[in-house]
């Protein structure tokens, strides 16, 4: 049986002013999440008797750092991992959906006709992402062989993009096109157990 509480980092600058990726600060409301998000984890794992000492990996943004900031000492582990980056969106980066739309009007649409494929010019696409957070799921499968489940507990703070890749890996049974599509709310707590083996998955979302 294996654990992974996952979160997306906290509202961003660039989210609150619709900007597509970025690395900006967390917003007032994402700093508030970060705040608070010590002591949901600390009641969920007390209710789940999972262990309170963390093992923390989240990408190399700043509004992921910035989002475990206040675990303090129960982090015993800590790792920024480039995999968990979020989607690269290359030349559209920082643009708003708008922007895109009117500066790229071609790429807009195909996107709209097939969002997993699609690759943003000099990023990346959603496939892309999947190839990458293979290598985290794989890095996840050695640390639940060194970890006994009682000994720590692995959070996982990334970003929309790369968790629906990481859920849909872990599900095994996501049709492609559905995959960019997947929700994944902010300012959640998601505890997902699964046993080895597609489609063995319980996933319990908690809020704040
Ligand atoms: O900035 C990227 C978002 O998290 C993913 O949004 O639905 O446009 O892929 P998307």
């Amino acid at each position: 049986r294996r654990v992974i509480y996952f979160s997306r980092h906290g509202e961003s600058m660039a989210n609150v002013t619709g900007k597509i990726g970025g690395d900006t600060h967390l917003s007032p409301q994402g700093k508030l999440y970060a705040k608070k998000l010590p002591d949901l984890l600390h009641h969920i794992m007390t209710s789940k008797r999972d262990s309170q000492s963390l093992h923390v990996w989240t990408s190399t943004l700043k509004r992921t750092q910035e989002t475990t900031e206040f675990f303090g000492a129960r982090v015993v582990a800590r790792k920024a991992w480039k995999e968990l980056d979020e989607i690269d969106a290359g030349i559209c980066d920082m643009m708003t959906y708008e922007e895109v739309e009117q500066k790229f009007p071609e790429d807009a649409h195909l996107r709209d006709q097939d969002k997993f494929n699609f690759r943003y010019r000099s990023g990346e696409s959603y496939a892309d992402v999947t190839a990458r957070v293979k290598i985290v799921l794989n890095a996840a499968e050695e640390w639940f062989a060194a970890h006994p489940r009682h000994g720590a507990s692995l959070v996982i703070v990334s970003h929309q993009a790369v968790l629906r890749c990481v859920f849909a890996l872990l599900m095994g049974d996501v049709a492609q096109e559905e995959v960019p599509y997947i929700k994944v709310p902010l300012h959640t707590v998601m505890r997902v157990e699964w046993i080895k083996g597609p489609g063995i998955v319980k996933e319990e979302k908690f809020h704040v």
